[in-house]
């Protein structure tokens, strides 16, 4: 029996010197030491042998079982360093290759160009405003001082959802929106998308975007109007900016005007970019018709304000000297990169 038990350790020794893997350890260990292991078989005809020879066999089989069990222990850390070793030459990386570049996107020109246009106005006291671009006829025109027929509704023709529902045509409704919903002193930018039956060409689009101001307190006067709106207009465009007020007419407002810059370019001598004029159009504004404010609730004979509305697209246009609005829409990643 001492001999059998002998045999086993070496053919075990011998097959455990030649496993490759995890695997085929774990058999060989089941297959010596297992249950049903040949060790095992041994030791289960222990009661055959004389008293005199049990605990000499005994204590062999336990010297066999450990130094199988610790030979086994040595081969599985002896695959588990090969294979960590072909892992790492496997996996070796080669830290001088250049690496991978991350294209990194921004700001698309509008939102540049309208947050430059949100500090400015942030830091003169106003705050955000909005309103839904699927508006109401009421809002959008009615109070505004644009009742049915009224002429000015032929130029800004829209999409109705129904004889009573639109797309907005204008940033103005939210105006209303505002004073309905606000006391004076009120002071709010509001800007958003707009929709008119435009057919697309280089200077118009369906869809572009304003930028509505209110501002309603008492004893607010054209004064306050120019002045804010001058401040405005150098902040974006430089300490040397004039503005003019030209007269014109908006249902909304009364008196009303068109402001222009002096052109950023040439600085008011005349150039192709204000088309020799040496002014550039930016906004329209004027005092808030009493009609308006009395529609939304408030006393005109207490309360006065002004308002205006501005075109992103022109501001970027201009800004970047961009020729053609439809460029703003395409998305096309070689022109936008650009900016
Ligand atoms: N809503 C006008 C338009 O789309 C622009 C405008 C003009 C807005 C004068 C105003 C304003 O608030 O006072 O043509």
């Amino acid at each position: 029996m001492k001999q059998q038990l002998e045999e086993i350790r070496e053919s075990a020794k011998s097959q455990l010197s030649k496993a490759a893997s995890l695997a085929e350890l774990d058999t060989l260990r089941v297959k010596y030491l297992g249950k049903k292991g040949e060790l095992t078989a041994i030791l289960k005809q222990m009661g055959k042998l004389s008293a005199e020879e049990r605990p000499i066999i005994g204590q062999l089989a336990n010297e066999i079982r450990a130094d199988l069990e610790a030979s086994i222990a040595e081969s599985v850390e002896d695959i588990k360093q090969k294979l960590l070793e072909q892992k790492l030459k496997s996996e070796k990386i080669d830290v001088t290759l250049p690496a991978k570049k991350q294209a990194l996107g921004h700001k698309h020109p509008l939102s540049i160009v309208l947050d430059e246009v949100k500090d400015i106005f942030f830091g003169m006291g106003f705050s955000i405003a909005s309103g839904p671009e699927v508006e109401w006829d009421y809002y959008n025109f009615e109070a505004l001082n644009i009742p049915e027929n009224h002429p000015a509704r032929d130029t800004q023709d829209t999409f109705y959802i129904t004889e009573k529902m639109l797309l907005r045509t204008q940033t103005s409704p939210c105006q209303i929106r505002v004073m309905e919903n606000q006391k004076p002193p009120i002071r709010i930018i509001a800007p958003g998308r707009v929709y008119r039956s435009d057919a697309v060409d280089a200077t118009h689009s369906p869809l572009f975007h304003q930028i509505e101001g209110l501002v309603v307190d008492k004893g607010i006067t054209m004064a306050d109007l120019k002045g804010n709106l001058e401040s405005f207009a150098k902040r974006l465009y430089g300490e040397q900016t004039k503005i003019r007020l030209r007269p014109h007419h908006f249902p909304f407002t009364e008196p009303s005007c068109e402001i222009d810059v002096s052109c950023f370019r040439c600085g008011g001598k005349g150039c192709p970019m204000c088309k020799g004029e040496g002014w550039i159009e930016i906004l329209g504004a004027g005092m808030v018709h009493p009609k308006v404010l009395r529609n939304c609730g408030i006393d005109p004979d207490v309360y006065s304000g002004f308002a205006f509305g501005l075109g992103l697209e022109r501001l970027v246009m201009f800004r970047f000297n961009i020729d053609d609005m439809r460029l703003l829409y395409e998305n096309d990643v070689r022109f936008l990169n650009q900016f």
